[in-house]
């Protein structure tokens, strides 16, 4: 695990974007893991920037996001596949066939997560996957207690989870769902490189049991330190516990 303490949220932005770009100016067909909430929009905007100046193509590209809000309906624009298009991915060209997210609206919801499992192997599996972290060390929406060989499932989000998360939703904590369907620790270990940025002394302690703590589903971004190539960026703030 590589540990980069960043000046601030635009550096950790840049320096993504150059594992992204990088990656895809060798592999224009590349298939990127994308994160929702606001940690990666830095990364985002820097990947757009380059687009813009004509540096870099992701026309190519294929994306599978980590999670989704289970019952809100497709549009909704606190939903993730709604941030992750207006975000990324329209700007930057990528037809929205090859933007994956995990159908929170499905009947079917254990189905669809198996099929999306399929689909990620199918593509040959995630290249980079930008990651956030949870105040309580939740990674994509595995909160504490989850299984560490998790894969794809609904899960229950905790009452701290759907505070941090109200933003989004007007403040208004009774409009944040209570489940989601969220891509496993198991899943999120085989993505082939792991990029996880975290800023602000309230990611503190979870950025701490991340690279120093033992590994346990108390605190599931643990897991990560049985990841072989894994690039954490923190700024000051959040790395004021190491
Ligand atoms: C949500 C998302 C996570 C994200 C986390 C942190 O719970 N499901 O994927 O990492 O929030 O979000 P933020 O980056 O906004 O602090």
């Amino acid at each position: 695990m590589e540990v980069v303490i960043c000046a601030d949220a635009q550096q950790q932005g840049r320096l993504a974007g150059e594992v992204v770009a990088r990656l895809v100016g060798s592999r224009p067909d590349a298939v990127l893991g994308l994160a929702t909430g606001s940690s990666p929009r830095p990364v985002y905007a820097d990947l757009l920037a380059r687009v813009r100046a004509g540096a870099l193509d992701l026309g190519g590209v294929s994306t599978f996001s980590l999670d989704e809000y289970v019952g809100l309906p497709e549009g909704h624009p606190a939903g993730y596949r709604t941030e992750i298009r207006e975000q990324l991915t329209d700007p930057a060209g990528i037809p929205v066939e090859r933007v994956h997210t995990p159908p929170g609206d499905a009947e079917d919801l254990p189905a669809a997560a198996a099929d999306y499992e399929r689909r990620m192997e199918r593509a040959g599996g995630v290249d980079v996957q930008l990651l956030g972290l949870g105040t309580d060390g939740h990674i994509a929406f595995n909160e504490p207690g989850s299984s560490l060989a998790s894969r794809t499932r609904v899960k229950t989000l905790m009452r701290r989870t759907r505070e941090d998360n109200a933003r989004f939703f007007g403040g208004d904590v009774d409009a944040v769902p209570t489940h989601c369907l969220t891509q496993g620790l198991g899943t999120i270990l085989q993505a082939r490189h792991v990029v996880l940025l975290a800023t602000g002394e309230h990611k503190a302690r979870a950025a701490a049991e991340l690279v120093e703590g033992a590994v346990s589903a108390r605190w599931p971004a643990t897991v990560l330190q049985w990841h072989p190539h894994v690039s954490v960026l923190l700024d000051e703030a959040a790395a004021s516990r190491l």
